[in-house]
């Protein structure tokens, strides 16, 4: 239940995500640039990442995470599908609708797309839960789906992925109940962008960093101004990882900043296991914190009632930090084996094939274009054609 309202609590009802056909491990690139692995594996804490097949984009990840939550529920109460990415196909329409096209979802729906970097998701969840609160017999379909490209040889190219998670929010849910107060921030900083004529994101890697423990700050004051929880009752904390040492960086920050002892073996208790996905994916930019909230609800340990940290960071900047509960149960609603055989399921390509699918990109003069046939997914981007994109059933 809702303490505030006496009425049943809204969140997190079902959590899907999807990767790509590919993957590229950290030792070929550390072979090929002469990195030290120790830097990937134990610096920024990246042992693998996502790529992308020719005819994979945010589209076919997002459809192919959706999927076996519309299988599940049924279409009948969604009635808003928001797609968040910051690596969007088109600037006017939503990748959404091409993803409502694709799983047959009906036509008495909204869809719209949101952007705010790495943290558009959290708006899209939060802007879910206020529907729900609106009217509580409908749900939304909170989609976050990611293409994370840098520069060949630039030093954001180790913390590269691609994912897509999807929830199903709405109320009395069966895996995580969102409390309503929130920590916000926003600052107006250059630490990460992509201009609309690049297709790799610029950055300022150590201000990106900065910015990102600037943040923690401020969501942390204002949760705490706001009424929030004290430090000490989260058990666990899923935090934004575009490489997982990232949420070791922040939750130290967190506790210093709020003057807790600094314990290594109880920061890797609340972190390791929200990990395990990401280290593996890379960054999955708008999905990553909900990747990290994946794996924590797959892992070992019985969550049952824990209250979990959130805590969401999008460059450019916009943070936000909430709470939520674990529903008695949900065990029986986790979809593990799917998400690790969505990641067993990639085939590992060398440095050759990952450099020559960096450097693919579409014509842009109209024409009829076939994509190759490179994925074994449920969906695929199959043409170009008069500057659309024709996807189709794998
Ligand atoms: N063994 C173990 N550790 C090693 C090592 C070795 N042989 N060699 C280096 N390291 C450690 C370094 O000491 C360093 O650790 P600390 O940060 O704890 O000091 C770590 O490995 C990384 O080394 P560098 O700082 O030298 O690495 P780099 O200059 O190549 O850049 C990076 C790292 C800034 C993360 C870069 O990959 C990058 O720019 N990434 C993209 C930006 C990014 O992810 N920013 C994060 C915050 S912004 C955000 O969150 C939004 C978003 O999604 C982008």
């Amino acid at each position: 239940m809702n303490g505030d309202t006496g009425s049943p609590a809204i969140g997190i009802d079902d959590l899907s995500f999807a990767t790509t056909e590919f993957v590229l491990p950290h030792t070929e690139l550390a072979e090929y640039n002469g990195t030290p692995i120790g830097k990937y594996h134990l610096g920024i804490g990246q042992h693998a990442m996502s790529i992308p097949a020719a005819d994979e984009d945010i589209v076919t990840m997002a459809a192919t995470a959706a999927a076996p939550v519309v299988a599940r529920h049924g279409a009948d109460r969604i009635r808003t599908v928001v797609l968040a990415t910051e690596s969007s196909i088109d600037q006017a329409k939503s990748a959404g609708v091409y993803v409502h096209s694709l799983l047959g979802l009906p036509t008495s729906t909204r869809v719209v797309e949101l952007k705010q970097a790495c943290y558009g998701a959290t708006a899209a969840l939060q802007f879910a839960m206020g529907l729900v609160h609106r009217n509580r017999s409908e749900q939304v379909l909170v989609i976050a789906s990611d293409v994370s490209k840098y520069d060949l040889d630039s030093p954001g190219e180790a913390t590269q992925g691609a994912a897509a998670a999807a929830m199903l929010v709405g109320e009395d849910p069966s895996l995580v109940r969102i409390e309503p107060t929130s920590g916000l921030f926003t600052s107006d900083v250059m630490d990460f962008w992509r201009p609309n004529y690049r297709d790799t994101a610029l950055v300022d890697g150590r201000e990106s960093i900065s910015a990102y423990l600037q943040a923690v700050e401020g969501v942390w004051k204002d949760y705490g101004d706001q009424g929030g929880r004290a430090l000490s009752e989260f058990h666990a904390f899923c935090y934004h990882q575009p490489f997982t040492k990232m949420s070791f960086k922040a939750h130290r920050h967190l506790l210093n900043y709020s003057g807790c002892q600094l314990d290594d073996e109880d920061i890797a208790r609340v972190l390791e296991p929200t990990t395990r996905y990401n280290a593996v994916i890379g960054n999955s930019y708008t999905a990553s914190l909900y990747l990290a909230l994946a794996a924590l609800l797959d892992g070992e340990e019985d969550l049952t009632d824990r209250t979990i940290g959130f805590l969401s960071y999008g460059s450019g900047s916009v943070a936000e930090l909430f709470a939520g509960s674990v529903v008695p149960g949900y065990r029986a609603h986790l979809r593990s084996a799917a998400h690790h055989e969505a990641i067993q399921r990639r085939r590992t390509i060398d440095h050759a094939t990952y450099r020559e699918l960096h450097g693919r990109s579409f014509p842009t003069d109209g024409g009829d274009y076939r994509v190759p046939r490179q994925t074994n997914g449920p969906y695929r981007l199959a043409a170009l054609s008069g500057h659309k994109r024709v996807y189709e059933r794998g």
